[in-house]
């Protein structure tokens, strides 16, 4: 049995964070299921939003935050969150982290939706994700240990319901497991969940699923995010065209020139996401295509390189001015319940990043406050754990050597089958007929939510987690009968204050039996 004050699943901004501000003080490993780069973080192209442009301030970073999420957060966490990121992204901006700047002076601030004010802070153009990760990993020292390839199946509880530690399954089917005072779920979100999505494949939802099955409370899953504009490939995608290029002039036409924003929205192109994604998806269900006509961006090539490149690859030539575009899956705003310090419902056990709930995006999340929350609460957890006390009792606790095993417990479904259903009947926009019928399927799959996991394969269990997110969205989407944010009901299209204002579904296992 090895053992670690924490551990820490996952591998994205927080995860990172949080590994940086620990390793002087405590001894912590990083597990990931794949590479140390495969994570959302990784890919994040827009940038992170801070108030540190010169006519800004966080009051007015709040008020688009809370515009944003149609108010469904506590202003107070959302003020808080936004302050502490606003310290901590100048501290980094001092440190000498990468954010581009023009002409090597005054910082870059980009524009996106829903932002009163441009507080976009970027790197590489359109690659801030990349730079930043990599920032972060070089701060790491060889005092962190970095597990790659393992994947998390399940959190170890002592008999007085304490997290002590996890197990982990290799490609080759061998398991370990690891014990810690503290374990923290960083695994991201469940973007991948869905056929059409931004997200890294990896991304499908393990860490909500394993405190859920762990009895950890979950909050606001029917809350998805689809970002507008996805490169679209007839069906498929080639990856994300971030905002980015919106907030510099591009505009969304469709195939007959017209501009499909006018007259929907004050901000135009720059609603929030919800917003441009509903009226885009009309246009394509009418059968129109949709495009971003950047025209009128100059040095588009040197100011977006890795969609440059994207598009390159895929055949799409930027000389006619237009990208191809549709939308697609991109975060998913609820998720485990937690504290301001990112502890969840479950002692020992914390939460931080896209996998929590924190209470800062509510319905729909504002643009480029992903990386932002993830710095924060990579770093209030950090602070947190510092002054923890350790528990004995973690050592004491019988660990159980997991078997290895190869079994597939008649599972009849595969990873698209599953997306391409949660894309047709939990996707961006829903309705009882297909909710219900989605739920029915995933029903009637060989699951329940008591499975025994130590014999079953890598790709099983890893079915049967994205199985077990897909019925907390499918259900949470049944129950919430009204339209919000990244929730569109077409049978309930309107926003109900009377009955679902400030009002979140909380799910836990117990009411799941
Ligand atoms: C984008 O670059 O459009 C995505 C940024 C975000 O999701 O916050």
């Amino acid at each position: 049995m090895i053992k670690y004050d924490v551990i820490i699943a996952g591998s994205g901004i927080a995860a990172l964070q949080l590994a940086r501000r620990l390793q002087d003080h405590l001894n912590v490993m990083i597990i990931t299921k794949n590479h140390v780069t495969d994570s959302n973080s990784y890919l994040a192209q827009g940038g992170v939003a801070a108030p540190v442009g010169k006519m800004d301030t966080v009051d007015l970073h709040v008020k688009d935050t809370l515009t944003a999420g149609c108010f469904q957060q506590s202003p107070e966490t959302v003020e808080n969150v936004i302050r502490d990121g606003k310290r901590i992204i100048e501290y980094l901006i001092d440190e000498g982290a990468p954010f581009d700047r023009r002409n090597g002076g005054e910082l870059a601030l980009g524009m996106e939706g829903a932002h009163s004010h441009p507080r976009i802070l970027h790197s590489g153009g359109d690659q801030t994700g990349k730079y930043i990760i990599e920032y972060l990993l070089a701060a790491l020292t060889e005092k962190v240990r970095l597990v790659q390839g393992e994947m998390v199946y399940e959190l170890i509880m002592n008999d007085r319901g304490r997290c002590c530690g996890v197990k982990t399954k290799r490609e080759d089917g061998s398991t370990a497991s690891y014990a810690a005072h503290h374990v923290v779920l960083a695994t991201g979100g469940a973007g991948s969940l869905y056929s059409v999505s931004s997200n890294a494949p990896e991304v499908t939802g393990d860490g909500m699923a394993l405190a859920f099955l762990a009895g950890a409370e979950l909050t606001d899953m029917e809350f998805i995010q689809f970002h507008p504009t996805l490169l679209s490939l007839g069906g498929k995608t080639g990856g994300l065209i971030s905002e980015a290029v919106r907030g510099e002039g591009a505009f969304l036409i469709n195939d007959a020139g017209e501009r499909i924003m006018e007259g929907v929205h004050p901000q135009m192109e720059l609603a929030p996401r919800h917003i441009v994604a509903e009226r885009l998806n009309q246009e394509l269900l009418e059968g129109r295509k949709v495009f971003l006509n950047i025209t009128s961006i100059k040095d588009f090539e040197s100011k977006f390189p890795s969609i440059t490149k994207m598009c390159k690859h895929h055949g799409i030539s930027l000389s006619q001015g237009k990208i191809p575009v549709s939308p697609g899956c991109h975060f998913t705003m609820g998720g485990i319940v937690t504290d301001e310090h990112g502890k969840t419902t479950i002692e020992g056990l914390y939460a931080i990043g896209e996998a929590a709930c924190t209470g800062l995006h509510g319905a729909n999340r504002l643009a480029s406050n992903s990386l932002l929350e993830g710095l924060v609460f990579g770093e209030r957890l950090a602070w947190h754990l510092v002054s923890s006390p350790r528990h004995p009792e973690t050592w004491s606790t019988i660990f159980k050597a997991p078997e290895q095993g190869d079994h597939r417990p008649g599972i009849t479904f595969t990873r698209q089958e599953l997306k391409e259903r949660m894309t047709r009947d939990a996707g961006i926009i829903r309705d009882q007929k297909g909710l219900s019928r989605h739920l029915e399927w995933l029903k009637a799959q060989a699951f329940t939510f008591g499975e025994e996991l130590d014999n079953m394969s890598r790709e099983g269990i890893q079915l049967y987690l994205m199985w077990v997110v897909s019925m907390l969205i499918t259900q949470s989407a049944l129950l919430r009968t009204e339209s919000r944010g990244g929730h569109i009901r077409s049978d309930y299209p309107i926003e109900n204050n009377e009955d679902w204002f400030k009002r979140s579904l909380f799910l836990c296992k117990e009411n799941h039996q």
